[in-house]
């Protein structure tokens, strides 16, 4: 079985943080960094099957992992779930800030503001907690780190009933970009992934309906979804040294989806 990806011969033994590695993206992300021979330790919230599965996918693949739960709405509980995660194997060099909440809402249903809150605490603040608490611990060992942020293209463009989730992903966006510029003397490179539409279980049965999977894949001019394996690749190259000049960016893969702007179509 193939332990070393041959394309990140550098991530190889690793040690590599992945939130939100029970499902969909996040598991994806931990099978390609198996593959390139991380030690990996997976977060996950309430999915316990799902992370037993990603557990026993990436130990196949011969990689060294634990497991560990933390439910990032309890933002209280950060710090000491990062202190286990950097005890696993003594240090970590690398955080991927993947686990968010995907929350559609239009704003007037929401006018206590419960789900925004909820939003910006999965999928910002508790980023930031993990990140700050990463890059205090490596500059303490002086030791290089890298972070990458799973952002979204609702950071950049977005539309009806996402306010919370497209704010929380442009805050993401712009917190990376300051911590890019106040860690880069600490030799800890942050970049965000933003992903484009990536069918996972929770979206299977309403993407790959034919007449929604058209709709969608119409729109992108690489004529199709996105992959979790892809969104792994992404992960890896921006994690390893192929990526170290890379810093403050966001990389968008979305298959061309927002490039096109709303010009007529032409023949
Ligand atoms: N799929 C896409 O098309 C797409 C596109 C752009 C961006 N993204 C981003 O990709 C990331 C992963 O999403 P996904 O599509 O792979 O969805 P997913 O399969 O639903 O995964 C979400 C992950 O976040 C974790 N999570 C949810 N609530 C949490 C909480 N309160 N505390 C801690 N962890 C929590 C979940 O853990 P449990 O299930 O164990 O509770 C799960 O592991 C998200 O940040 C999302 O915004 C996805």
């Amino acid at each position: 079985m193939q332990t070393t990806s041959p394309k990140f011969p550098d991530l190889n033994g690793r040690r590599i943080l992945i939130t939100g590695a029970s499902s969909g993206i996040g598991a994806g992300m931990a099978s390609v960094l198996a593959q390139a021979g991380c030690r990996l330790v997976l977060h996950y919230n309430r999915n316990e099957v799902g992370i037993e599965k990603t557990y026993q996918t990436v130990t196949e693949l011969g990689a060294e992992a634990q497991v560990l739960p933390c439910d990032f709405k309890q933002l209280d509980s950060l710090p000491s779930f990062f202190n286990q995660a950097w005890q696993v194997f003594e240090g970590l060099d690398g955080l991927v800030n993947n686990a968010g909440i995907i929350t559609k809402s239009l704003s007037l249903n929401d006018k206590a503001g419960q789900q925004f809150n909820d939003t910006i605490a999965v999928n910002l603040q508790a980023p930031y907690l993990l990140s700050t608490h990463f890059a205090d611990a490596c500059k303490q060992i002086k030791q290089k780190g890298v972070i990458v942020n799973n952002s979204s293209i609702h950071g950049q463009a977005t539309c009806e009933w996402f306010a919370a989730y497209a704010a929380s992903k442009a805050g993401l966006d712009a917190m990376m970009k300051v911590h890019a510029v106040e860690w880069g003397q600490y030799n800890i490179r942050v970049n965000s992934l933003a992903p484009g539409v990536v069918p996972v279980e929770r979206t299977f049965d309403i993407l790959y309906q034919p007449a929604m999977e058209k709709k969608w894949v119409d729109a992108m001019p690489a004529g199709r979804y996105g992959t979790v394996e892809d969104m792994g690749m992404a992960t890896a190259f921006l994690l390893s040294d192929a990526a170290e000049w890379m810093t403050g960016s966001v990389l968008t893969m979305d298959g061309g989806l927002i490039a096109r702007g709303h010009y007529p179509y032409r023949d």
